[in-house]
């Protein structure tokens, strides 16, 4: 099959999310928004479509994906479901949650990657949405990016690293929340586990089940077996960069000019090509929306190192605090 030498960006016109829509159920990748970040999307229930993410993408094999759906219905399709299940879907689906329960055999075993389970999640952004109804099934996507680097929040990223492996970008401008779901491992009702913190705080998750959420240890997590130490090092820029507890103001002044420094809010007192910020005011919601389309600008800077500072409090702050840590290797 012959690919155009750049994916081909549609709006999201009617008469293009039926074309795309027909992409999908032909088996062909299309990467479209969703509210946190660009996922690269492929009929879930189609084994060799699925190999194309992956291949197109770079990932290892032994990182599964996460499915998308449109509605209730799709739920029972792909997963036995229980009643923290259903309370998490009733608070906060259609959004930034994604859980994991066991798999049903429809599921291919290459979207879960072997594993007894499936992550799924029922994505808010209006024009996915309206692309998954006219699809008529679930879709899986990873975010739309190549393997290991940072994820993409504009259809302009998604075309910057995959633009030459995939036919088409569904353009639906910025995604407003800026960085991936929130995931729980939802497999044991009783003990649900944080495997990933996203805009859905665990604070939100403990007021829902009523039960503490935990964070899992590395021997615990459901991907550690199969593999170790993968997502340790993730959304990461090329440049060496390093996560800082608090800035002072004096290794800031004293450091030099080819090392940038990123800070959360617009700080006082420092200034110069090398300072950025994530929000003028230090709102978390901004910083999370601009932070990898900032750590995207600066990394093309050239930069001997980055330095970011920590954000404060929960919430949001965890789930930036956690893509910080990972860009700088020790998450
Ligand atoms: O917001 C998001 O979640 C975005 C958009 C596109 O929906 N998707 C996303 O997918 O960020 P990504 O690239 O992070 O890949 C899915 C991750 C895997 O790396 C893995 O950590 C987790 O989801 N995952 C998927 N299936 C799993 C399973 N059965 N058990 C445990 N973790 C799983
Ligand atoms: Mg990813």
């Amino acid at each position: 099959m012959t690919r155009p030498a750049t994916a081909r960006l549609y709006r999201g016109t009617p008469r293009n999310l039926a074309r795309l829509a027909r992409m999908l159920r032909d088996g062909e990748l299309v990467a479209v928004p969703t509210e946190t970040v660009y996922g690269l999307a492929a009929n879930a229930l189609d084994a060799r479509a699925c190999r194309k993410i992956f291949r197109a993408k770079g990932r290892p094999a032994n990182d599964p994906l996460i499915v998308h759906i449109h509605d209730r219905a799709q739920l029972d399709l792909l997963a036995e479901t229980n009643s923290a299940a259903e309370r998490l879907a009733r608070a906060f689906w259609p959004g930034p949650l994604t859980m994991v329960l066991p798999r049903r055999s429809i599921v291919p075993a290459v979207v879960s990657s072997g594993l007894p389970s499936v992550a799924v999640r029922m994505p808010a952004h209006p024009l996915f949405r309206q692309l998954l109804r006219r699809a008529g099934m679930p879709v899986a996507a990873p975010s739309a990016n190549p393997f290991g680097y940072i994820s993409p929040t504009s259809a302009a990223h998604v075309r910057a690293g995959l633009g030459r492996r995939i036919p088409a970008i569904l353009d639906g401008g910025e995604c407003p929340i800026g960085v991936e779901s929130t995931i729980v491992d939802l497999r044991d009702p009783r003990h649900p586990q944080l495997l990933r913190p996203g805009a859905v705080s665990r604070r939100e998750l403990e007021s829902v089940l009523g039960v503490r959420v935990r964070m899992p240890t590395r021997r615990t997590a459901p991907h550690a077996p199969i593999s170790p130490g993968l997502l340790s090092r993730h959304y990461s820029p090329r440049t060496p960069s390093q996560l800082h507890e608090r800035f002072s103001a004096r290794e800031v002044g004293d450091s030099r000019v080819d090392e940038a420094w990123i800070f959360v809010a617009r700080p006082a007192g420092v200034s110069g090509e090398n300072i950025f910020w994530l929000s003028e005011r230090g709102s978390l919601r901004e910083a999370a929306r601009r932070l990898f389309h900032t750590l995207r600008l600066v990394d093309a800077q050239r930069f001997k190192r980055l330095h970011f500072e920590r954000a404060r409090g929960g919430g949001l702050a965890d789930a930036i605090n956690d893509r910080l840590a990972r860009a700088a290797g020790r998450g």
